[in-house]
C-alpha cells in the first residue's frame, strides 16, 4: 500500500478520462447549460449546437446513414431497452448469442413471456459463437438477432460481418450490443452490415456516465416507450414520428453529451487502432507474465488476447477473495463475479462463482500490469 491505486476495471467504466472531457463538462456546465432545443435565446441555441455537433460526430464515427439516426439515451442498457422493446413484438423470433449481458437477456426474457420466441446460439471452445448452429437457428426463422460485439467477460470479438450476412440472408435485422467495443474497435455500421448499434458513452468512448447512444438504420418500425417534450411539434399531443425526436423525450444530459463529444474527438486524435493495440499489448503482457503461476486458468482466446479484457480463475483462491485481496492489500481494482453476464459465465463454465476480470484502458501502463503480476504471485505464496 502507499502506492498509487491501479485501476483495472475499464470494462465497467473507463477511468481516468481525457483532460478534454473534464474540461468540456465543466465549460458546458458553466457557460452554456441552458435547455438544448427548447428556447430560442442565445444560450439555449448554443446548447443545441453542442448536441447537434455531438450527433454529427457519433454519426460519422459509426458511419450512420444520417445524424438524425443517432439517439442519445441514458446508457447502453437504456439504448438496448428502447430498441428491443420498441421493435420486437409477440410472435417475432429472436436469435441471440451465448455471451449476452443481462441488458440484453433480461429484456429478451420479458419479451419472451409476452410471446416472442428467443433462441440462443451456443459458444465454441475458443470463446467464439458457433456459426453453424447460429445459421441453423436462423434457417428456422429470424426476425431479429441481438449479439454482443465483444464479450465483457472473455474480451473475445464476435464475427459480426458473418453474423450479419447470415441474418440478412433470412430477412432478419441485426442489433449490435457495442457496450465493450465502441471506441475500441472500428465500427462502420454499413461495412459491417449492422442495422442498429447500442453503445455506452462512459466506456470506450471515454465520456462521462449518464449518456448512451442508439444508432439506427433507416425505416425501422420502432415504437417509443418514453414520450414527452421534444421542443418541436409542441401543438401535437402525440410523439413526433421523425428520428431522433421519436425516441428522445425530455431534457437531454447536455454536460454528458459535451463530455462524450470531447471523448470521441480525443479518440479520433489518437486513433481507435492505436488504443486497441495498446490495450491488447497490456493484456498480452499479463497473460505472458502469469503463465508460470500454478493454478491459473484463463478464459480468453488461447492464441492471444483479442482485446484488453482478460478473465481468469485461481485454483487456490476464490474470485471474490482474490478481488478483495488485490484491492485491500495491493491497491489494485478489478471486477470479480458474474459481471452482470450470467449467460456468458454459463457458456464458459464459470457459473455461479464467475471470474476475476482485468480490463485495461488507454491510460494503463506496463508497470500497472507488472504490479498485478507481482501481487498475484504474492497471493499464491
Ligand atoms: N457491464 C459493465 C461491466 O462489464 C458494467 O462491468
Amino acid at each position: 500500500m502507499g502506492e498509487e491505486f491501479v485501476y483495472l476495471d475499464n470494462a465497467a467504466t473507463t477511468w481516468p478520462k481525457p483532460e478534454q472531457v473534464y474540461q468540456a463538462v465543466d465549460k458546458t456546465m458553466r457557460e452554456s447549460c441552458a435547455n438544448p432545443g427548447r428556447s430560442s435565446h442565445q444560450m439555449s441555441l448554443k446548447a443545441e449546437r453542442i448536441v447537434e455537433e455531438a450527433r454529427q460526430a457519433v454519426a460519422q464515427f459509426f458511419n450512420a446513414p444520417s445524424h438524425k439516426n443517432v439517439v442519445f439515451t441514458l446508457n447502453c442498457t437504456d439504448a438496448l431497452n428502447i430498441i428491443l422493446k420498441g421493435l420486437i413484438k409477440p410472435g417475432d423470433r429472436v436469435i441471440t448469442g451465448p455471451y449476452e449481458h443481462n441488458s440484453v437477456m433480461r429484456p429478451l426474457r420479458t419479451l419472451q413471456r409476452s410471446g416472442t420466441s428467443v433462441a440462443i446460439a451456443p459458444g465454441t471452445s475458443d470463446f467464439s459463437i458457433d456459426l453453424d448452429r447460429f445459421r441453423n437457428l436462423c434457417k428456422e426463422g429470424v426476425d431479429y438477432a441481438v449479439v454482443s460485439h465483444v464479450s465483457n467477460v472473455t474480451g473475445c470479438i464476435a464475427p459480426v460481418r458473418e453474423i450479419a450476412d447470415i441474418v440478412h440472408e433470412k430477412g432478419g435485422i441485426l442489433i449490435l450490443d457495442a457496450a465493450q467495443s465502441a471506441g475500441i474497435i472500428d465500427i462502420d455500421m454499413q461495412l459491417l452490415g449492422v442495422d442498429v448499434i447500442a453503445a455506452p458513452g462512459h466506456k470506450g468512448l471515454m465520456g462521462p456516465m449518464g449518456v448512451g447512444i442508439l444508432v439506427l438504420g433507416d425505416n425501422l418500425p420502432v415504437q417509443p416507450f418514453r414520450e414527452g417534450g421534444t421542443g418541436n411539434k409542441s401543438q401535437e399531443d402525440s410523439q413526433p414520428k421523425e428520428l431522433p425526436w421519436l425516441l428522445e423525450a425530455g431534457t437531454a444530459n447536455l454536460p454528458g453529451i459535451a463530455g462524450l463529444l470531447a471523448g470521441i474527438r480525443y479518440i479520433q486524435s489518437i486513433g481507435v487502432n492505436t488504443i486497441a493495440e495498446h490495450e491488447k499489448e497490456l493484456a498480452r503482457r499479463l497473460v505472458d507474465g502469469l503463465k508460470k503461476l500454478d493454478g491459473i486458468r484463463f478464459y480468453c482466446d488461447p492464441g492471444e488476447p483479442q482485446t484488453g479484457v482478460i478473465s481468469f480463475t485461481l485454483d487456490f483462491m476464490d474470485v471474490s477473495l482474490t478481488g478483495t485481496m488485490l484491492d485491500q492489500a495491493f491497491n489494485i481494482g478489478v471486477r470479480t463475479g458474474l459481471h452482470c453476464a450470467p449467460a456468458a459465465h454459463k457458456t464458459i463454465g464459470t457459473f455461479p462463482a464467475g471470474t476475476v476480470r482485468v480490463s485495461f484502458g488507454y491510460y494503463n501502463r506496463s508497470d500497472h500490469v507488472d504490479r498485478l503480476i507481482c501481487s498475484l504471485y504474492a497471493l499464491a505464496r
